[in-house]
């Protein structure tokens, strides 16, 4: 393999990077001190065509690759990492499985005010009882004349209450395992259709995070997302993508993390000397330029792969697995090199500290991703 991104993508980085230095960084503190949602800057991230960034401009997109999707991703959590999630989530998880599997007419009424940053997509799977087990899925979709009638409850749900088109899956057959799981499109104001109060987390504080909640919804019939009984492998295939927006993402946090660091140590004098010339420091530096060159690797070349259209479940999830695994790793030590003062609120360092965690743990934990992986080497799994 011999990764390199084109002259393309590093200005589409060039671009972002400003974006989220002039307009995100300097309310990233607020954000996450007042648990609040950054529907300005959403709104400018559309007009920069980010949101629909890798989608075709004829679905009103960018007409960009995955890679620079993964970059514009790592490069707004290199500033703040809710920030990254939200675009993330917006396009892996809302916008893509339309996108893949939703028909002509779904796209031309979904896929294009998602792509064109007019509307906020999500995506509801997980269940108070189906977690990682996702083929347990209990909400219900009943077929009733022209309408299936969805009633059930997701959970942790990113972009929640401040989306607007939702990719939801609910067993429409039951006793078939994660056969009789279908999926459907959900519009916010449709009767019946809730939300939970938004979580008070321990990072990613700028995205919102809440429980839809189903009660007898009237959903059309024309809103159901590919075949009756397609939903559970759409959600698998839908995760294969989004993971490579989370392992961007862990990419990004730590990334902020180490920049600053290494700055603190050039400046930061004990003993008579720039701490990151004693060795215990600097071998901290040189381990996370090694973690942060081999999760980028990892990363844009399963971006690559998708991109190319060729198989990247097993790609994308060692991705996110090592990336987020780094991130943690990263952000201790960045933390560690500031010592007291990284331990204050305020210290970019302490917010991408508790931002990291949750890249571990959601759109499938590591233990899962691991899972994945080891179900493609032992060809449990052909894709
Ligand atoms: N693509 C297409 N099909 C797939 C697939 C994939 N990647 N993975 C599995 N399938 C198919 C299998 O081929 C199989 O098909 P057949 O029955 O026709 O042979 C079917 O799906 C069932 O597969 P498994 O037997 O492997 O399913 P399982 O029940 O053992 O579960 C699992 C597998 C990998 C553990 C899965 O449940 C999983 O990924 N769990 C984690 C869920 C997850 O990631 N949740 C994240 C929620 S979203 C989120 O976090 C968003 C956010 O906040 C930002």
């Amino acid at each position: 393999m011999n990764f390199k991104t084109t002259d393309e993508q590093e200005m589409l980085r060039a671009k972002v990077r400003d974006f989220a230095e002039k307009e995100v960084k300097p309310i990233a503190f607020l954000l996450d001190k007042e648990n609040r949602f950054p529907d300005e800057i959403v709104k400018k991230m559309g007009k920069l065509d980010l949101m629909g960034l890798p989608y075709p401009k004829e679905y009103g997109g960018a007409g960009l690759d995955v890679v620079s999707y993964a970059i514009a991703v790592e490069e707004l959590s290199r500033v703040d990492g809710g920030t990254g999630v939200i675009l993330s989530a917006h396009v892996s998880l809302g916008s893509w499985p339309i996108f893949a599997y939703g028909t002509e007419e779904q796209k031309q009424k979904y896929l294009v005010p998602l792509a064109q940053g007019k509307k906020l997509g999500a995506f509801g799977l997980t269940e108070p009882e189906a977690g990682s087990d996702a083929g347990g899925t209990e909400t219900t979709a009943v077929l009733d004349g022209d309408h299936y009638i969805l009633n059930g409850n997701k959970i942790f749900i990113t972009n929640a209450d401040k989306a607007d088109i939702y990719v939801v899956f609910a067993v429409t057959t039951p006793d078939t395992g994660t056969h009789g799981i279908s999926a459907f499109i959900i519009e916010k104001g449709m009767e019946g259709f809730t939300f939970g109060d938004h979580y008070d987390k321990m990072g990613i504080r700028s995205s919102s995070t809440a429980e839809l909640i189903f009660n007898d919804v009237k959903v059309p019939k024309e809103n159901l997302l590919g075949k009756e009984g397609e939903g559970f492998k759409i959600a698998m295939s839908t995760l294969d993508g989004g993971r490579i927006g989370i392992a961007s993402q862990a990419l990004g946090i730590a990334q902020g993390a180490y920049e600053n660091a290494l700055e603190y140590s050039k400046e930061r004098i004990q003993f008579g000397k720039p701490i990151c010339q004693q060795q215990g420091i600097s071998f901290k530096l040189a381990d996370m330029a090694t973690m942060l060159r081999a999760s980028r690797f990892l990363v844009y070349s399963a971006a690559e792969l998708k991109e190319n259209h060729e198989p990247y479940g097993m790609e994308s999830a060692m991705a996110k697995q090592y990336a987020s695994d780094s991130c943690l790793t990263i952000v201790n030590d960045a933390l560690q090199i500031f010592g007291g003062t990284g331990y204050l609120k305020g210290m970019e360092v302490e917010r991408a500290y508790r931002d990291a965690k949750i890249c571990t743990i959601y759109e499938g934990t590591n233990e899962i991703q691991r899972v994945v992986i080891a179900s493609h080497i032992t060809d449990k799994v052909s894709n």
